[in-house]
This record gives structure tokens, sequence and C-alpha cells, in this order.
């Protein structure tokens, strides 16, 4: 069964453009492998990541995620039977924190700042549809 699962979480620690390529690198090689597709945000410290594919699929990489040391504060804050995918093109794209893209964040949050934890169910589904249509920012 199609699930799609998106969480946040906070960097445990300042990470550089080496921990990012090391995330995105390991992320395009094992997802393309597991069938899992989707999209990596990172704005403000804070991590966004949708992941869609098989429920036990997706499951078993999420906990893999959860040990990660990178990150803390892991949350849960969408988790539904999808019937298609949204990201079929890419294996783990990545919305880096550039000016641009802070624009976009801010449209779907209440707050001043990038804030997915207090982002609702229908905005963030609504933030990455519009990941989604600006693919070229994607990496
Ligand atoms: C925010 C964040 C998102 C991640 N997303 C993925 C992912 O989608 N797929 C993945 O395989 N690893 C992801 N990782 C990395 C894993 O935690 C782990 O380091 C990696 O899967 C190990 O892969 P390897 O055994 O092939 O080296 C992510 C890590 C962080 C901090």
């Amino acid at each position: 069964m199609l699930i799609q699962l998106t969480y946040a979480s906070r960097c445990s620690h300042a990470l550089g453009p080496a921990d990012i390529k090391d995330i995105l690198g390991a992320s395009q090689r094992n997802n393309a492998r597991l069938g899992v597709t989707g999209a990596l945000c990172l704005n403000n410290g804070i991590f966004l990541q949708q992941l869609e594919g098989d429920r036990t699929v997706v499951n078993a990489l999420y906990h893999r995620i959860l040990k990660d040391t990178r990150h803390r504060d892991t949350a849960i804050l969408d988790l539904s039977e999808i019937t298609h995918r949204q990201f079929t093109g890419w294996a783990m794209g990545l919305l880096p924190s550039l000016d641009t893209n802070r624009q976009l964040f801010l449209k779907y949050s209440g707050a001043a700042e990038f804030d997915p934890y207090s982002m609702s169910t229908l905005s963030l589904r609504s933030f990455f549809a519009e990941v989604l249509q600006n693919v070229r920012w994607l990496e």
C-alpha cells in the first residue's frame, strides 16, 4: 500500500555542505533501490521531509532516519494513504534555504520563521504541491 509520511526535525548541530551532501547522497542511493521518492527541505535549522512509497518500506526507512544523530526532535506531521505519488521523477530532491525559497516556506507558515511543527496538514500538503511545481530549485 502506497503512503506518504511527512516529518520535521531540528539539526542537532550546525551542518555544513559536506553533511548535506552525505545525507542527499545516501538518500538518493538508498531510496532509488527502495522505491521511495520525496523531497527534503532545510530552512532555519529545521528539516522537513516527505517520503512516499510502500508502507512497510517507508516505516523501516523512517526508523533508520530516526537513529541519525545529525538531527533531533523528530516529529511525524502527516501520515496518509495516497493513490499516487507526487514525486515521481527523482529519489530525493533537496530544497535548500536560499532566499527565494524562504518566501515559499513562509507562504505556508503562520510563524515569522519557517516552523513546520506548527503547520496544519493542509498547509503541508499545499506546500509540497508547490515544491513540486518548482522542481528547478531541487538538486
Ligand atoms: C534529515 C535527514 C533525512 C534523511 N533522509 C534519508 C532518506 O530519505 N533516505 C536514506 O536512505 N537516508 C536518509 N538519511 C540518512 C540516514 O539517516 C542514514 O545516514 C543513511 O540512510 C545511511 O545510509 P548508508 O547505510 O547507505 O550509508 C537522512 C538523514 C537525515 C538527517
